[in-house]
């Protein structure tokens, strides 16, 4: 089937709700909706580098420079994180591949490509010889969470730019850690597994943001079919295609009819059950990776699978059609344990729908490739 057609109609719905919303958020950080406007989080906050990515997606769309300029504000604002270096943790992936990544990719800018060695080299020093993990918050010395495996990007990127694998090893050692004490036969995973600091001993897995240790967060689950697919891409080995493959088939198993996940896949489900539009997103974003790489029959499957999901999100949980709410999607879960953040726009599941609309179009500037040594044609 083309989906080109849906894609491009739908990315002209979107373009026409960000011309305007991207006027009233401005340069400003934004996380979650409350009321149908978005909050703003301190400088550092993890989702700062999303909404940069959504302005850097929407100038390839448009190549109107409201965008770019937009984008490169907020850049530069996150040079005060950098600077500071304790704020800085293992999301340096997310935050400077979609605002610095973006912009060296897209215009070869020498500051951008400054601060993505910066930001890859803060991220392959917290690296734990010991327990060979990337640790993950600058609260918890022992503990690896699953959504890094999008965060290591940066470190291929940098591996790439300098011609120096060092980095590249790095991503090499934690991904086989993920492997060992994260992905569960079922191709279910762990959000958080944490670690003896010191002597490096497993210690088990934490619940986190899933409803239990051994439930299987859908989130996560999207974090890690991406993440392996794009591991995959850099790296080459068929591990981590067979990997992303297996919690691909798992995630795709476990979806409820209308296509959009619930928060979590081992949870009892009813009306009431949240779902969580950014992982449903995120997923689309893998399984379009997934489809490249696999290619024929297999790649057209999840191919669709993907559309299936992005036509459930923009026919059921978009407000693409409502000039209330800023976010593109609503229906996000942040964390349901804490009952924190349910039902609400996100702007990692606005970034990630957005991208995946882009990628059924053919655009090929992915930012989590993040180099100008990559075909930029569309
Ligand atoms: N990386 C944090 C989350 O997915 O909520």
């Amino acid at each position: 089937m083309n989906y080109n057609q849906w894609a491009e109609e739908t990315m002209q719905r979107i373009l026409k709700k960000l011309d305007k919303t991207s006027v009233q958020i401005g340069a400003r950080c934004p996380h979650k909706t409350e009321g149908g406007e978005f909050n703003e989080e301190g400088i550092s906050w993890w989702t700062n580098g999303f909404w940069p990515g959504v302005l850097w997606l929407s100038y390839i769309m448009t190549k109107d420079e409201k965008y770019s300029n937009t984008a490169k504000k907020i850049e530069e604002n996150l040079d005060t994180v950098l600077d500071e270096f304790d704020r800085v943790d293992h999301d340096a992936g997310f935050l400077w591949l979609l605002s610095s990544g973006a912009n060296y990719m897209l215009n070869n800018d020498a500051k951008s490509r400054c601060r993505l060695l910066k930001a890859a080299s803060f991220l392959a020093a917290r690296f734990n010889m010991k327990g060979r993990f990337i640790r993950a918050w600058n609260t918890e010395k022992g503990w690896a969470i699953i959504d890094c495996m999008m965060n290591l990007p940066l470190l291929y990127w940098a591996s790439n730019e300098l011609d120096d694998p060092r980095f590249k090893f790095v991503a090499q050692e934690h991904i086989e850690t993920v492997i060992k004490y994260f992905i569960r036969n079922d191709g279910s995973v762990n959000h958080i597994v944490t670690f003896n600091h010191e002597t490096g001993e497993h210690l088990g897995p934490l619940g986190g943001q899933g409803a239990a240790p051994d439930s299987a967060w859908s989130r996560g689950t999207a974090w890690a079919i991406y993440g392996f697919a794009l591991a995959y891409r850099h790296l080459g080995d068929e591990r981590l295609l067979e990997t992303s493959k297996k919690v691909a088939n798992f995630f795709i198993a476990n979806l409820p009819e209308d296509m959009v996940a619930h928060w979590d896949f081992r949870v009892e489900r009813n009306a009431q059950t949240p779902r969580d539009t950014s992982a449903a997103a995120c997923s689309a974003c893998g399984l379009l990776e997934l489809a490249e790489l696999v290619g024929g029959t297999e790649g057209e499957n999840y191919k669709e699978k993907a559309y299936l999901i992005l036509r459930s999100l923009t026919d059921n949980y978009s407000n693409l059609n409502n000039e209330e709410d800023q976010a593109l999607l609503f229906g996000g879960t942040i964390n349901a344990p804490m009952d924190y953040g349910i039902g609400v726009g996100l702007i990692y599941g606005d970034y990630f729908y957005m991208e995946a609309i882009c990628r059924l179009m053919g655009n090929k500037e992915i930012f989590w490739y993040s180099s100008p040594k990559n075909d930029k044609t569309c």
